[in-house]
């Protein structure tokens, strides 16, 4: 079953997400994402109806406020994305090269979009400067705009009126964190099998993070981190101490791409930890869930009030 997406974006769970939101509880009053990168997992839960409320964070300014503009501006954002994208036929190539000069001088969030559509494998990169340098994939052009308008508006009719989107260090929000909350934790990767480079622009300080953890057991929030993994028996990532009384479970999260084009079978496995609160709240007990509930919303009438 489908759950909308805009934004192209390495990284983002949304492969992993009905796995993942298997150990959300039913009762959680809003689900919190301090890394919410494309915010998959709060889009899969309010596809499967869990939470009243999100609050989605990311450190990321241009991606924060294309998150925010999908939510709340819906009609705008695919309007923008149609134009700019239409405009690509003569070179598409130079196109791409236009509209990253242009993001790299405004950082409009809106052309964020574009470039995370076309480029390669979704992949943010930023050069020592903070100019985003990624390149284009030269053989696919984006997604076409009446499927990002759908995805758009999916995502829209999903999280509006129920959605509220912020650009802090995570570490500031732990003062409005209740325990009535979920929170759902995806810092940025440590490294994966067979990538020893630097994907993301910011990486955050274990001893921080870690702080930042003890910190919600302390005021018993529910939550679940994905952190570490393998790649065949190759581990990626420091494992989080023993302290924090969590337990660790393992997603499989596909055959390595990597490994594939060597001939080799080694499957990624991602690390997800659940917190005692969390724990506690489920009864031992992964949740069933379904999914696709926007697919109704997105029937004609549902549809003409984003027309
Ligand atoms: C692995 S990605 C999250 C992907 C997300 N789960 C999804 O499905 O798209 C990690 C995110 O953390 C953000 N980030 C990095 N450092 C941060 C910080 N100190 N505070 C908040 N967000 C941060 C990055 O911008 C990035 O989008």
């Amino acid at each position: 079953m489908k759950i909308p997406h805009p934004i192209q974006y390495q990284g983002s769970k949304r492969n992993l997400a009905p796995a993942i939101i298997k150990y959300i509880p039913n009762n959680a009053d809003r689900i919190v994402e301090p890394f919410a990168g494309t915010g998959a997992i709060s889009i899969a839960c309010a596809s499967a109806g869990i939470a009243k409320e999100y609050w989605l964070n990311d450190a990321n300014r241009p991606l924060s406020r294309l998150l925010e503009l999908v939510i709340h501006q819906p009609d705008e954002l695919a309007d923008f994305y149609e134009a700019l994208w239409n405009r690509q036929h003569a070179d598409s190539v130079a196109h791409y090269y236009e509209v990253r000069d242009q993001f790299n001088r405004t950082h409009d969030p809106r052309l964020f979009l574009y470039l995370l559509s076309r480029c390669v494998k979704g992949s943010v990169r930023y050069n020592s400067d903070g100019r985003f340098n990624q390149s284009p994939d030269k053989r696919r052009k984006g997604a076409k705009p009446e499927n990002m308008r759908k995805n758009i508006c999916g995502v829209a009719l999903l999280l509006k009126e129920k959605a509220r989107v912020t650009c802090l260090d995570y570490k500031a929000m732990i003062g409005k964190i209740e325990s009535s909350d979920l929170v759902y934790m995806d810092p940025p990767y440590q490294g994966v099998c067979s990538d020893k480079d630097h994907r993301y622009s910011s990486h955050i300080d274990q001893g921080e993070f870690v702080d930042f953890l003890a910190a919600l057991n302390q005021k018993d929030v529910p939550y679940l981190i994905s952190y570490d993994g393998r790649c065949g028996n190759k581990k990626y990532g420091r494992d989080l101490p023993e302290s924090l009384g969590l337990k660790r479970l393992e997603i499989e999260a596909g055959r390595s791409s990597q490994a594939t084009l060597l001939g080799k079978k080694q499957i990624t496995v991602e690390s997800l930890y659940l917190s005692k609160a969390l724990l506690e709240r489920l009864h031992g007990e992964p949740q069933h869930r379904k999914m696709g509930g926007w697919e109704q919303l997105m029937l004609p009438e549902a549809e003409s009030a984003y027309a």
